[in-house]
């Protein structure tokens, strides 16, 4: 687990019996070269001694937030904000509603508060039916809307032997799987760029590179690639889109911290990792998806191309050549994105809408007509007739046009261009 090497995580240890598995979290994350602190709550110090973390971990755990040698040496807050990422486990029932409650009064709940929900990973563990209670699973429904991220319980026997369900915490493997997964979404930790060897840089704020991190746990759809609509199994109507655009668009939005939902047509290329990928091939399949997802998201970005039209029958066998010339009958397929536009035209709140516009000629008077009649906030013109962008490419050249009248220009690699136009619709998001 080498991409743990060197990260900064946050063990925090509530006070259940599936505390002793804690320890066992601890040594492989330790293991697995990660900068490990851990923090207890008084609960959790019936179960484990402090000396334990200690000694797994080279460092005294913070146990106490009243305790002023602790607080000194590294209070809660600095504890905070050194982490990069936080690790709950075992997070107990008693836990799960203080932290939904925003609670402070020990070091744990007061160190998680001043972290965001989305860099929390927790390992809910309790008897099976305290975790089947309706005050448990909406302290959970809550957090996780909040941007929380969960990992097990399992099902299994529980400490009371004659138990056995759902509430089991997830074994350490596990925990340390899932937090690696998620401490890869994480952009690199603040870099001191080396920039005195090439003597370009004096001054030390100057030094510091970071990347936006500005969509932290907010909800976004991308959908990338054609569609296909097909006349029979074998044959079809498509257009040659590849989908690196909108899987750049969903990588870059991940990047920032973004939850994801990348919807895409038929691509060959590998969607990027950390993503929810869900596949749909026709326009009505692409249609209904983002017409049931669309209501949770904060911004949807409509890269894909969609075929406007599709044969009016779709045989069910392959079906055999005519003698001679034949007709094809085609009826439209629906306008996903003119369909939100309307939907959401009144209503607040609403998702920013940023569609795309793939034109030949007339690029921005095209893209200008499309933005007003779908209803859009943003729209991405983009000319796929010059050479060395537009389908298929790595780079893409595009303007980029607002509702408010704005217009950037946008350049480069298909990633640089994802990020410019997050840039443009995280500072619009973040007016709202
Ligand atoms: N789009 C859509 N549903 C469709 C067709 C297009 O949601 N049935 C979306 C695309 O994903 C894109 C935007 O609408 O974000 C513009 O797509 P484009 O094909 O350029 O526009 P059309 O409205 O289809 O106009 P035309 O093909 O006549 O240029």
């Amino acid at each position: 687990m080498s991409e743990l090497q060197g990260r900064r995580l946050l063990l925090c240890v509530g006070g259940g019996i599936a505390a002793y598995k804690a320890c066992e979290v601890a040594r492989l994350f330790a293991k697995a070269g990660a900068e490990l602190r851990c923090a207890m709550t008084p609960a959790a110090q019936r179960f484990v001694a402090p000396l334990t973390f200690q000694a797994l971990t080279g460092r005294a755990p913070a146990t106490d937030l009243f305790d002023a040698a602790q607080e000194l040496a590294a209070g809660h807050i600095a504890l905070a904000d050194s982490a990069e990422f936080v690790i709950v486990a075992p997070t107990t029932a008693d836990l799960l509603a203080r932290l939904r409650g925003g609670f402070a009064d020990d070091v744990v709940t007061a160190t998680l508060l001043a972290i965001p929900p989305a860099r929390w990973l927790l390992a809910p563990a309790m008897n099976e039916k305290m975790w089947a209670s309706p005050a448990v699973q909406e302290n959970l429904a809550t957090l996780i809307a909040r941007g929380a991220n969960i990992v097990g319980p399992g099902v299994g026997e529980m400490a009371e032997r004659a138990h056995v369900g759902p509430g089991r915490m997830a074994e350490a493997s596990e925990i340390v799987a899932a937090a690696c997964a998620l401490v890869a979404r994480l952009p690199e930790t603040p870099r001191i760029v080396d920039a005195l060897a090439t003597g370009s840089v004096a001054a030390a704020p100057h030094l510091i590179e970071q990347r936006a991190w500005d969509l932290e746990g907010v909800p976004v759809l991308v959908t990338a690639g054609p569609t296909r609509e097909h006349l029979d199994p074998v044959r079809f109507l498509s257009n040659p889109s590849t989908g690196r655009m909108g899987f750049a668009l969903a990588q870059a939005a991940r990047d920032r911290g973004a939850r994801v939902l990348l919807v895409a047509g038929a691509t060959e290329i590998e969607p990027p990792a950390g993503v929810e990928f869900v596949r749909a091939e026709s326009a009505a399949e692409m249609a209904s998806v983002v017409d049931v997802r669309a209501g949770e998201m904060r911004a949807i970005v409509m890269a894909a191309a969609v075929s406007d039209q599709r044969p009016a029958e779709r045989a069910s066998h392959k079906v055999k050549k005519p003698d001679g010339d034949e007709l094809l009958r085609l009826v439209r397929t629906p306008d996903i994105l003119a369909g939100l536009g309307a939907r959401y035209a009144q209503a607040t709140p609403r998702p920013l809408l940023v569609g795309f516009a793939a034109e030949t000629e007339h690029l921005e008077e095209h893209a200008r007509e499309k933005l007003a009649r779908k209803q859009l906030d943003l729209i991405v013109a983009n000319d796929v007739s010059a050479a060395g962008q537009g389908f298929a490419a790595k780079d893409n050249r595009v303007v980029v046009l607002g509702r408010d009248g704005s217009r950037v220009e946008l350049g480069g690699p298909k990633l640089a261009v994802a990020d410019g136009i997050w840039d443009l619709v995280a500072s619009r998001l973040s007016r709202e």
